[in-house]
Order: structure tokens, then C-alpha cells, then sequence
């Protein structure tokens, strides 16, 4: 997809920068807790190990790099067509998907054999959701490559209803991994600076994220007005 503003003599060049940074520091920010939550956590280690790895595999990395490669700025395919590109973003979000499903069996298992009560926490239940959530959305977005499974609805009314819905997904997502940060296990392991800073890591992505997507959005309504 063309950039927005490409062309446009009014846009200053820092701007250009600005976007290109932002969506550099979007790669490193997924790239850097996901490498940080795998040390911490030690998947293999226990049955739990592998629920806050899984799941920080899922949202923090597959999930951002699978939106992220449609990013007009910080694509690291972003001069391959945009086939290509669709087809990257579903084989992310599959692996998002399936990461997702195994973080859940891992802690529902963890708690089955530790005789815990499921789901009695707001992270337990939000979390729930969101794995229901993102299955649900990926299911709805088959459609996308057999278009005559969805008669009677244009290709782009379902793209854009696919990226509203999934930017939703994405916010569903970040907020459970926030909340997991609030969990009694991450808060005793790590100091106050680390839990600052890892709590930046999702909510950073999840704005700039939410910016990628609006904007591309918004500039076609432009386009079409
Ligand atoms: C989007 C990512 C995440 C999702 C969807 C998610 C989902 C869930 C779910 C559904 C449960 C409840 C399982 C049950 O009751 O049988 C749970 C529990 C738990 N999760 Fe996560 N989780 C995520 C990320 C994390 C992270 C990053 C951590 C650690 C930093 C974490 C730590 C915990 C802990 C300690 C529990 C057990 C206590 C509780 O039920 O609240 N989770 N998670």
C-alpha cells in the first residue's frame, strides 16, 4: 500500500523520521520483552514457565510483527507485493494463535495440578477472552482468501471491518499482558524499574500499533472524500 502522505510536498522530512523511528522502536520494544520474558521465565522449567512465554511470544511478537509488516514505514517486507505480505501476516497468526492455545493448556494444566480454582482472577478471566478472542478473529478472516465464503459482502467492507476487530484484539492482548505483569509471580520477580519498564513494552506497542492501523484507515477515507 502506497504511504499516505508519499508525494505530499507539505509534509516536513521529520515527520518521514518520526514514523520510520517509530515503527524501528515498535520491532525493538516486541522483540526485546519477548527475548526478556523467555530469560525470566525459563520455558521447560515448569508447566508454568511456558504461560507467560507463550503468551508473550503470541501478543508481544507474532501478533505485532503479523500487523506491523503492513506498516507503510517499518516493514521489513515492505517492498514485497502485497500478496505476499497477506500471506506473511496469516502464517503469523496462525503461529500467534497456536502459541496462544499452548500458553492457555499451560497454565490451565499448572493450576489442575496444583488443585487451583480457573479463571477466578481479572487476568484469568480477560485473558480467557482474548484467547477466545483472537481464535474467533482469525476463523472470520478465512473469508479474506476465499472471498465466496462471505456472499453479499464487499473485499473491502471485510478488510475493513477485519482491522477494526483485530485492532481490538491487539488492545485485548496488551491489556492481559499487563495484567499478567500485575500477577504475584512477576511482581516478585523482577525490582521496580524492570516492572516499569516491561509495563512500558505493551502499552508502547499497543499505541503505536493503534496509530498504524487508524492511520492507514483514515487516509483511504481521505483518499475516497
Ligand atoms: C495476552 C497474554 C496472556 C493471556 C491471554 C493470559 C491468559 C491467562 C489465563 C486464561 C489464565 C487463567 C488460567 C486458569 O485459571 O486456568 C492466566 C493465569 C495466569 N497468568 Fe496469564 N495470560 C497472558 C500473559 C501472562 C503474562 C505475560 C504473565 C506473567 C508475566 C502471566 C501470568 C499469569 C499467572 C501468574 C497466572 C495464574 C494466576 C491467575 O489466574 O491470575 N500471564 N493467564
Amino acid at each position: 500500500m502506497a504511504h499516505p502522505n508519499k508525494g505530499s510536498e507539505s509534509e516536513p522530512r521529520v515527520c518521514a523520521y518520526t514514523r520510520t523511528a517509530s515503527a524501528v522502536l515498535t520491532h525493538c520494544v516486541c522483540i526485546v520483552f519477548s527475548v526478556f520474558m523467555a530469560l525470566l521465565s525459563r520455558p521447560g522449567t515448569s508447566w508454568f514457565s511456558w504461560h507467560p512465554f507463550c503468551m508473550t511470544l503470541a501478543f508481544s511478537f507474532f501478533m505485532t510483527e503479523a500487523i506491523l509488516l503492513f506498516s507503510p514505514d517499518g516493514s521489513p517486507i515492505k517492498r514485497f507485493p502485497h500478496k505476499t505480505k497477506g500471506r506473511v501476516h496469516w502464517i503469523l497468526q496462525c503461529l500467534c494463535v497456536s502459541c496462544a492455545v499452548l500458553g492457555l493448556v499451560a497454565i490451565a494444566y499448572n493450576k489442575h495440578l496444583n488443585g487451583k480454582p480457573h479463571f477466578t482472577s481479572w487476568h484469568g478471566l480477560l485473558g480467557l477472552l482474548t484467547v477466545c478472542v483472537v481464535a474467533l478473529q482469525s476463523l472470520a478472516a478465512v473469508p479474506l482468501i476465499y472471498h465466496s465464503l462471505a456472499k453479499g459482502w464487499s473485499l473491502a467492507k471485510l478488510k475493513r471491518y477485519h482491522a477494526a476487530s483485530g485492532l481490538v484484539t491487539y488492545l485485548l492482548g496488551s491489556v492481559s499482558l499487563l495484567l499478567g505483569l500485575c500477577s504475584a509471580w512477576f511482581t516478585a520477580s523482577v525490582g521496580e524499574y524492570a516492572w516499569y519498564l516491561s509495563a512500558l513494552c505493551p502499552a508502547l506497542s499497543a499505541l503505536l500499533i493503534m496509530n498504524q492501523v487508524t492511520s492507514a484507515y483514515m487516509a483511504k477515507k481521505r483518499l475516497k472524500s
